[in-house]
């Protein structure tokens, strides 16, 4: 059996060992990524096989955290019903009494609807079959608990059709206890005698219930990322997608807040959050019925994007992360954060983030080896942990002088850089940094080595002149040699160099004529999707071999952002837009759904905003500089020195790992203010932003999350050495400062102010 894969062999690790046999031909392919620690790993062995046994049928079936439950229910005809999805403690409808029939409006909450034999609304799946036939009719067949940790339980749930029993679905639900965190995907198994046509296959096809439903996306473009925009579904569908493939989060971001009962609240509210595990071309299809409920259909873009299953292979669909939160959005992006750092969806989660000198905003592509030294001395004074040489370092014959030339030939400039990356290393590390280069692995320039020897290795059509965006192609990673290419810039750029030891990976196009030379004429629709299973495993194979590099996922800014890709980053590339007034806005927006040292957030010029603003902004996130530092005044050298030491030893600690509490939104007010609590409560940060360009008064600043009995120290941090606090240092209980809070410090334009909040 062929199987297309989207979840890393960590998880399929901890399925239990009769489940093991679906993924045992693609063990290769799936070899653990190192770090991530999963401390239950192999515990309740002997559990795990003992429950992997089909259960009694037409009982239902709850896929349960510490504090939501998701309950499915097969009738005796075996049509498969959402009876319930909300908080564990809420009082749930009795189940159905009657017989489910296929012709009952009961099939409105049907769990994984097909087109074809009675079901009318957008359906989960449509296939035609081998002989033709275009409808399907799952019924369920078994299904299996286990638990891979002890803390996650996977449930699995076999549909079959009796009329075309070679086609098999399996529904999988991993429920994160803790986290209250549910990962949902499905699995389609093709037994027929011939290839079957997938039209539709979602990940999941989730039913809401109530007298309102307000949807957010994070919407934006190219320096816009991550804006946040609210609106009331209405009877119809209302779609939320990407069709461009490659860099495909470019307009939105893969994941999607669904409020019930009116507009999202912060902390108050039900809301359901979603993330798709998925790179490429998604949809989230939500449709409002004439009974007032809504399906979340959720998964990989049916666009343009027929899968042609051979008989004997099975697809598995991205996996959609969803949580219901009774807290508002606050509660469902804890949740997110809190899953991300305890189950791998952000690599190396306990590994701090290095502070980052970047040089593409300093210098583009005009350096040379004694510009890029001089900028490790400046590094150096700043006390940042790590140098990163952007774009432009690579190509002989095609120098890479602009974006016109070069990609494809990852051979260090000879002009530029006469002793190559060994010895930049080898001078950062004589400065006490550490050294990372710049990747666009998956790119081509037609001015490149690369296209002049292998002009078929690129997607593109036939009889159509070729689209160039940012004057670049895009290798067709279908293709083998293609795929064995990508593979080897890893290769002879980090093996011989091991003083490398962080890459940024940059994807700066998109799709336009999707067509692929290596595949065949019945196989071109699947292209894309296929694309994104290769993707996935270079960068697997990246993190595998190279577990002590760091990576950075960039495009174009965010045009990528993931949590498929993101368990192989340490960080993401919020936006080229680094404008510290704009970058609230965009942060806000990832924090949503991704933690705060997840969000590579670097100190520029930009803007022109004052430095103590934009320090403050990008000290929030994963923290870095992207500028010439001796172009600063030594006085601005020492306050931005200052202000690595303070993240270093008492901002990061507490935001890398810390539970957010977004206090009030720019989107509200000119104004922000973020809080992140310590595990153990003992420390907060709190920044606080007037985006105001005149004067700004700040309701008093409420801290959630800290201890109501313990006495917390107050105080102000990060002051450059000429400036005085309005905030003079006080002590107070938790349960007097959340209740009272405290005056901001801060008022006119511009300003801001970053506040630690210590037990005494
Ligand atoms: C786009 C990225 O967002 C930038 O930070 C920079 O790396 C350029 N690409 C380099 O071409």
């Amino acid at each position: 059996m062929k199987l297309r894969h989207t979840h890393p062999a960590k998880t399929i690790l901890r399925v239990a060992p009769a489940l093991l046999v679906l993924c045992a031909t693609c063990a290769a392919l799936q070899q653990p990524l190192q770090a991530a620690p999963n401390p239950n790993k192999g515990k309740n062995k002997n559990k795990s096989q003992s429950q992997a046994q089909p259960q009694a049928q037409y009982k239902p079936i709850t896929i349960a955290t510490a504090g939501i439950e998701l309950i499915l229910g097969p009738g005796e005809d075996g049509i498969f019903s959402q009876l319930y999805y909300g908080p564990a403690n809420r009082e749930k409808p009795a189940p159905p009494q009657r017989k489910q029939r296929r012709d009952s409006s009961l099939r409105e909450n049907e769990v994984y609807p097909q087109y074809g034999n009675g079901f009318i609304a957008t359906p989960a799946l449509r296939v035609t079959h081998a002989d033709g036939n275009t409808s399907t009719d799952l019924a369920y067949a078994s299904h299996t608990v286990t638990k891979p940790a002890d803390d996650i339980t996977l449930t699995r749930i076999e549909l079959s059709d009796k009329a075309y029993p070679g086609l098999r679905v399996a529904l999988c639900y991993r429920a994160y206890r803790d986290e209250n965190i549910i990962e949902q995907w499905s699995e389609i198994t093709n037994n027929e005698t011939a290839p079957v046509t997938l039209y539709n296959y979602a990940s999941a096809a989730l039913i809401a219930s109530a007298q309102s439903y307000y949807l957010t996306q994070l919407q934006g473009d190219y320096r816009t990322e991550a804006g946040l925009t609210e609106e009331k579904l209405v009877p119809g569908i209302k779609i939320l997608d990407s069709k461009i493939g490659v860099r495909a989060h470019q307009f939105r971001n893969p994941s999607f807040i669904l409020s019930l009962d009116g507009p999202a609240r912060e902390e108050t509210g039900d809301v359901i959050g979603g993330a798709l595990e998925w790179a490429g071309s998604f949809q989230f299809a939500f449709e409002v019925d004439n009974a007032g409920r809504l399906r979340a259909l959720c998964g990989i873009n049916p666009f343009a994007a027929e899968y042609r299953l051979d008989a004997g292979e099975t697809l598995v669909t991205p996996a959609l992360l969803h949580t219901y939160s009774t807290e508002g959005k606050g509660g469902m992006s804890r949740n997110f954060h809190r899953w991300a750092r305890a189950h791998g969806g952000i690599r190396d989660a306990s590994k701090p983030r290095p502070v980052l000198l970047n040089n593409w905003e300093a210098t583009h592509f005009d350096f040379d080896e004694n510009k890029i030294i001089s900028l490790f001395d400046g590094a150096k004074e700043i006390g940042a942990d790590l140098f990163l040489l952007d774009d432009g370092w690579f190509g002989n014959n095609h120098p890479r002088d602009n974006d016109k030339a070069g990609l494809g030939d990852w051979e260090p400039n000879a002009k530029k850089l006469p002793n190559g990356l060994t010895h930049l290393a080898d001078a950062a590390k004589s400065r006490g940094i550490g050294f990372g280069i710049w990747l666009e692995p998956e790119m081509v320039n037609p001015a490149s080595d690369l296209f002049e020897k292998h002009p078929d290795w690129v997607i593109t059509q036939p009889n159509r002149a070729p689209l160039l965006r940012r004057n670049q192609l895009i290798l067709d990673n279908n293709r083998p040699e293609a795929q064995a290419f990508e593979r080897g810039i890893f290769d002879r750029t980090l093996a011989p160099n091991p003083g490398i030891t962080y890459v940024k990976w940059d994807c700066n196009r998109f799709v336009t004529q999707p067509g692929s030379s290596y595949l065949p004429a019945d196989k071109q629709t699947r292209l894309l999707v296929d694309y994104q299973f290769h993707l996935y495993d270079l960068m697997r194979y990246f993190a595998q071999k190279y577990p002590n590099v760091m990576a950075m996922l960039c495009s174009g800014g965010s045009g990528r952002v993931d949590y498929g890709s993101l368990r192989y980053f340490h960080s993401f590339w919020a936006s080229d837009n680094t404008d510290p007034r704009q970058r609230v806005f965009i942060q806000w927006g990832f924090s949503q759904f991704f933690p705060s040292e997840s969000v590579s957030a670097h100190v520029t010029d930009m803007g022109q905003r004052p430095l103590k603003f934009a320090l403050d902004v990008a000290l929030s996130g994963a923290f870095g500089v992207d500028r010439d530092v001796a172009r600063w005044t030594p006085a601005e050298r020492a306050q931005v020195a200052a202000a690595v030491k303070l993240y270093h030893d008492r901002i990061r600690p507490v935001t890398a790992g810390g539970a957010l509490y977004r206090l009030n939104s720019p989107y509200e007010m000119p104004r922000a203010t973020l809080e992140y609590v310590a595990p153990d409560r003992a420390r907060a940060i709190v920044f606080i932003y007037n985006l105001d360009k005149s004067d700004s008064v700040f309701p008093a600043i409420k801290p959630l999350g800290l201890d109501a009995a313990k006495t917390y120290r107050v105080r102000e941090i990060n002051l450059p050495a000429s400036a005085t606090t309005r905030l003079a240092p006080y002590g107070a209980t938790g349960a007097t400062l959340m209740r009272d809070g405290f005056a901001a410090p801060v008022s006119g334009p511009l300003e801001s102010a970053i506040i630690e909040i210590t037990v005494e």
